[in-house]
């Protein structure tokens, strides 16, 4: 896979919810003109945004496929985009599954001018260009959510970048569901009720392929691989295995031989080339990324220069998600309002 150069984030991240002293600092600097938010999806994601969306952030609008009754949300919730949209809002938080319709919003809101927060990993991934053109205007375009759900994957490789060590490869379990489905199935249930057991805990959406099948754990390498080293690579590109291949299989193959089956995703560099993949591997207990438990995450960060990076947290599940969204609204606060 040859690495395309693009350019660097200017909008580097310093960790998820960076905490009570930003949040009083913020409370504490004089808003002249609250900035005009709409949210994109108010399910697990933005509805957890919305309940602790922070003060300077003046919510004129959601996007929901189903209306709601009225009151159901401290704004409007539209079904159409062109009704959100003529709220005019300056920033815009896309928690919309991925797909052609929320890339299609998140063009326009780019195009109108808008900030963007984004938990979207798809769309953040295949379209590099609307992140360029929003810092070209001058505007943030944040996404920190998209890659960790609530460990501060992206912040850490910033960080190793921006410090000189370097990130010379990146090896992790990245997708919650996935973990999680694969626990169940280590455990004997069947695949459909793994992942609706993961449905109901707020991990999965209501299309759980794209976790399943690798294809979101390659889209988290497009970003890290973005943020580390500043190329593009198409997510299409990314060799991955599915899940579906498994039959439920209480005592499994991995659990048979005291090894516990991951799906790993691996990121390397050598020269300008890129080397990424998604696949399923039976590791053994030592391995930190064996340590992984439910909807955990792990990323282990091989610097360029000095020691091992190890970063894991919940990485899904509207809390964990929803605090990596607000660290983002709080820096942009920081940075414009
Ligand atoms: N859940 C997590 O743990 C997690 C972690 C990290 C990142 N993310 C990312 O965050 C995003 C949102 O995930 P989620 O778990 O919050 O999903 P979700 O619970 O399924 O919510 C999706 C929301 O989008 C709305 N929606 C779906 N299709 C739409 C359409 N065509 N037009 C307008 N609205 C539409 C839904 O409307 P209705 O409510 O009317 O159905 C719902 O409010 C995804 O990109 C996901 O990858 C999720």
């Amino acid at each position: 896979m040859i690495a395309q150069p693009a350019t660097r984030y200017d909008f580097l991240t310093s960790g998820p919810d960076s905490g009570a002293s930003l949040e009083a600092r913020l409370a504490a600097r004089r808003i002249l003109k609250p900035l005009r938010t709409a949210v994109l999806g108010c399910g697990v994601v933005g509805g957890g945004v919305i309940e602790r969306l922070p003060s300077p952030l003046a919510l004129t609008g959601v996007l929901a496929q189903r209306a709601r009754p009225a009151g159901a949300f401290p704004a409007p919730v539209f079904t159409e985009a062109d009704a959100l949209f003529a709220t005019a809002p300056e920033l815009v938080i896309d928690a919309l599954p991925g797909g052609a319709r929320a890339e299609a919003l998140v063009a326009r809101a780019v195009a109108a001018g808008c900030h963007v927060v984004s938990a979207n990993k798809d769309v953040a991934a295949r379209r590099p260009d609307l992140i360029r053109q929003a810092r070209a205007q001058g505007r943030i375009f944040a996404h920190s959510a998209a890659v960790g759900g609530g460990a501060p994957v992206l912040e850490t490789v910033a960080r190793l970048a921006a410090s000189g060590a370097g990130v010379a490869r990146v090896r992790g379990v990245l997708n919650g569901t996935a973990n999680y489905v694969l626990d169940r199935l280590m455990a004997g249930d069947s695949l459909a009720d793994a992942v609706t057991g993961a449905q109901a805990a707020g991990f999965a959406e209501a299309d759980p392929g794209a976790d399943l099948d690798g294809l979101d754990a390659a889209n988290k390498l497009v970003l890290i691989a973005r943020e580390a080293w500043g190329v593009d690579i198409d997510p299409a590109k990314v060799t991955c295995e599915s899940i579906r291949i498994l039959r439920a299989a209480a005592g499994g193959p991995g659990r048979r031989q005291s090894r516990r089956l991951r799906q790993v995703a691996l990121l390397e560099r050598a020269g300008n080339r890129v080397h990424a993949r998604v696949r399923l591997e039976a590791l053994a207990e030592a391995d930190p990324l064996a340590r992984t438990r439910e909807e955990g995450n792990c990323v282990v960060l091989s610097p360029e220069r000095g020691a091992q990076v190890i970063v894991a947290g919940k990485g899904a599940g509207r809390a964990p998600t929803a605090a990596s969204v607000i660290g983002d609204l709080n820096r942009l606060i920081e940075a414009v309002c």
